[in-house]
C-alpha cells in the first residue's frame, strides 16, 4: 500500500492544499497530512484547529486520509509512518529554491526518502495561508481561496479580535 506524507503548517489550509490532497488521492492508497506543531512560532490557529479544519474538509475520504502533527525533524516522521514518499506542492519557480533545500536535506538526513511534486493548480497558483491570513485580518473576502470550514473560522477568529 503506497502512503505518501504531505507535510505543512497549514495556517490555515487553502484550496491550495485541497487541490494537492485530493490529487494525491488519485494516485496513493493513504495521504497523511502531517502538521507542523511549529511550538516557536506565532500561529493564528492553533495546532487543533488546524487539524480539525482539515479532518471536517478531508471527513468524506475516511481511512485514506489520516491527519496527525509532527515536531522535530520530517523525515523521522516519515519512519514512524513506514513510508519513504513526502509530497510537496510547486506554485512557481520561486517556490524552487526552498524546495529544492528541503528536499535535498531531507534526503542528505534519510536516503531512502523521496521528495515528490505536484504542480500546484493554475486558479490557486497565488494563495499561500500567509496572504490569506493577511487579507482576512484587514476583512478581505478569502472566501474563493479556502475550504468553508476554514472561511467561517477565519470569520470567527477575526471579529473576535476586532
Ligand atoms: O507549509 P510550510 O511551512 O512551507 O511547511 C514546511 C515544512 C513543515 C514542510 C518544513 O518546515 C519541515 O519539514 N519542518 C520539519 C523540520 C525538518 O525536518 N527540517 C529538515 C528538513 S528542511
Amino acid at each position: 500500500m503506497a502512503t505518501i506524507i504531505f507535510p505543512g503548517s497549514f495556517d490555515p489550509l487553502t484550496l491550495g492544499h485541497t487541490d494537492i490532497i485530493n490529487r494525491a488521492l488519485g494516485i496513493f492508497d493513504k495521504v497523511v497530512v502531517a502538521v507542523l506543531e511549529n511550538a516557536g512560532k506565532a500561529n493564528l490557529f492553533s495546532l487543533q484547529e488546524r487539524e480539525a479544519l482539515i479532518r471536517e474538509e478531508f471527513a468524506h475520504a475516511g481511512q485514506r486520509i489520516e491527519v496527525d502533527s509532527f515536531s522535530g525533524l520530517l523525515v523521522e516522521f516519515a519512519q514512524r509512518k513506514k513510508t519513504r514518499l513526502i509530497l510537496r506542492g510547486l506554485r512557481a519557480i520561486s517556490d524552487f529554491d526552498y524546495e529544492a533545500q528541503m528536499a535535498l536535506m531531507n534526503k542528505s538526513l534519510s536516503n531512502e526518502v523521496e521528495t515528490l511534486f505536484l504542480m500546484t493548480q493554475e486558479t490557486y497558483s497565488y494563495v499561500s495561508s500567509s496572504l490569506v491570513r493577511q487579507v482576512a485580518s484587514f476583512g478581505g473576502d478569502v472566501g474563493p481561496l479556502v475550504p468553508k470550514g476554514v472561511n467561517n473560522a477565519l470569520k470567527k477568529k477575526f471579529s473576535k479580535k476586532g
